[in-house]
């Protein structure tokens, strides 16, 4: 991958157009009068530092000859390109906190990294600077062995179950959902069962989850390839630059999937739909098609009935398992909560009128743990069923958002709907000062993709400010899609340990009985792969039965090298 398609990817990540990269903006910016500098911290022993410098002094883009490194000092080194003095100093940092959900011992140590040029900068040494800021930040922010060995550590269904397959090695994955610590898990566990980590595509759902650099940049330096494929370009809500981005990211799909093909390897995708809403799985929609699935999400069902062709490979899904809906779901819920509380800590929740939308399999259980809380909670839904369980477990209930508005003031409205939730005719109804908390991107669409006479203003790390055109202030928390994947890593490991386990045996499942199972939509051979596996008493027995964890085992056991 090139200095640029990096940097893209970066971008990518982070929701910005490719221009405004920052490595670029900030070299550019003080090239004219003070040569160009850099600070960036990461988690690198000294030693590493000085292999990723002298890995880009040997690499592309830099003038023959490979210049000298003088090593001033242990993390400190001087180099000469193209007659540009070029410095790389660097300092421990103390006690920075842990940047993974469980802490380790010891404690995985930062370096602060000055890089700074001197004197009239060439074209050679400008390439050169912008690459080691580039490797630098990629080795800063990858994943410590310790750092790993903790994720695979809080996910012992996934160890459990990811034992070697014979069929898998015939295979390669594209896999796409969130970059979270419990998706390099998952897929490590997929390697330990006979993956070949070679045969990898990663493709974030473009979330802004918290460690979504960590993870692509651990992705990278593991040999996989990392991308991101916005979910708001499958929906067609993406602008230009998103999907002039996204016909790349679906060139290197095909050409993935093309080589794999010719390697004799079948390509099996484990996603929400976003692949194959374009046409992957049926034949004939695209010069490319994959051999398999495994969808993982409600909307990603959705997304699969309208997709074009016949779709023409077995499906496993996951999003409506037993495994999901009984386990997935409480811990999905719990992180929505957890969020929610974390992006407005200022805020009273206790004793207020909340809204929330949707009392489906995801709203329930929001509207029971913040009605234990202490708030005041109504609920709407088009279904009547639905509503009759919200009436009987005591909520007060609506059949439209206008009725219940038009009756309470709530100072939060949920959306859990999956559908367009707050319409036009919603907007004069909203109260001042309202916070609006999206788990499904669909639900507060009317304002995220912008609407006419409305005003906005981007409240950085909290979400977006309208001002409506009845004079009232909404905040929509997060970006507009889910909350609970908004700077924030969502559910913890062992929460997510049986479902990526149960994903696990489903991906074993498609990939060794493909013949048999056929083209369409699968639920029931998932709901018996995880029966037969005997995935719940796993999960009963390892957190719930109440086994005695040994002493000094809050984080799981403590590795050899930390007694
Ligand atoms: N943020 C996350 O991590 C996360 C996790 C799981 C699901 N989701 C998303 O949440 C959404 C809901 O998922 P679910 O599994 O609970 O689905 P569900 O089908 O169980 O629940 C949706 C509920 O919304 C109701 N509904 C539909 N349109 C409505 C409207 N206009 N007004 C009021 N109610 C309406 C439905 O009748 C249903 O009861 C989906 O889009 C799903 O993709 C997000």
């Amino acid at each position: 991958m090139s200095v640029s398609e990096t940097e893209s990817v970066r971008d990518a990540l982070n929701g910005r157009p490719a221009e405004s990269a920052d490595a670029t903006e900030s070299a550019d910016a003080t090239d004219a009068t003070d040569g160009l500098y850099e600070v960036l911290d990461g988690r690198m022993s000294p030693d590493q530092l000085q292999d990723v410098v002298r890995s880009v002094l040997r690499g592309e883009g830099v003038p023959p000859g490979e210049p000298e490194l003088e090593v001033l000092k242990p993390g400190t080194y001087r180099t000469y390109v193209d007659g540009t003095c070029l410095e790389i100093r660097s300092r421990p940092l103390p006690d920075v906190a842990p940047d993974t959900l469980d802490h380790i011992l010891p404690a995985a140590g930062s370096r602060q990294v000055l890089l700074t040029t001197s004197g009239p900068v060439s074209d050679g040494a400008r390439a050169v600077f912008r690459r080691l800021v580039e490797k630098l930040t990629l080795r800063g922010q990858c994943y410590t062995e310790a750092e790993i060995e903790s994720i695979v550590r809080a996910m012992p269904l996934v160890d459990r179950y990811a034992t070697k397959e014979p069929a898998l090695a015939d295979w390669a994955l594209i896999f796409r959902d969130h970059y979270v610590e419990n998706s390099v898990g998952f897929l490590l566990g997929m390697e330990r069962a006979g993956l070949d980590p070679d045969w990898v595509f990663a493709l974030s759902k473009g979330d802004r989850t918290l460690h979504r650099s960590r993870v692509h940049s651990w992705f990278l330096q593991h040999g996989y390839l990392s991308d991101v494929l916005d979910n708001s370009v499958i929906n067609g809500s993406a602008d230009a630059t998103a999907q002039a981005y996204a016909l790349g990211v679906n060139e290197r799909v095909n050409a993935f999937i093309w080589r794999a093909h010719a390697a004799g390897r079948k390509v099996l995708v484990i996603d929400d739909g976003g692949l194959l809403a374009q046409g992957y799985g049926s034949r004939g929609a695209l010069t490319e098609h994959i051999d398999a699935a495994v969808e993982l999400t409600v909307s990603g069902l959705k997304r699969i009935a309208g997709a074009p062709g016949e779709l023409s490979i077995p499906v496993l899904n996951m999003a409506r398992s037993r495994l999901k809906t009984m386990l997935g779901y409480n811990e999905i819920a719990d992180s929505c909560v957890r969020r929610l509380r974390a992006v407005l800590p200022g805020e009273k929740f206790i004793g207020r009128h909340v809204l929330v939308l949707g009392y489906g399999t995801l709203g329930a259980r929001v509207a029971h743990a913040l009605r234990a809380l202490g708030c005041r909670v109504s609920v709407v839904d088009t279904d009547v069923l639905a509503l009759i369980t919200a009436a009987e477990h005591g909520f007060e209930t609506y059949r439209t958002a206008t009725e219940a508005l038009r009756d309470h003031s709530p100072f939060l409205i949920i959306g859990g709907t999956g559908e367009l939730a707050v319409t036009e005719e919603n907007l004069p109804l909203l109260p001042d000062g309202v916070y609006l908390a999206g788990f499904a991107t669909k639900d507060f669409s009317l304002l995220s993709e912008g609407h006419p006479g409305v005003e906005s203003t981007v409240v950085p790390y909290v979400g977006v400010r309208y001002l409506l055109p009845s004079g009232a202030a909404a905040t929509l928390l997060g970006d507009g899609r889910s909350l609970n994947l908004f700077e924030y890593e969502g559910i913890a490991n062992r929460g997510y340990d049986a479902y990526r386990a149960g994903t696990l045996i489903a991906a074993r499942t498609v990939c060794r009985d493909l013949d048999a199972l056929g083209p369409g939509l699968h639920l029931e051979p998932v709901d018996r792969a995880v029966d037969e596996a005997g995935l719940f008493d796993a999960y009963y027995e390892e957190y719930l039965a109440g086994a005695r964890r040994r002493a000094g085992d809050a984080a799981g056991p403590v590795p050899a090298t930390a007694r």
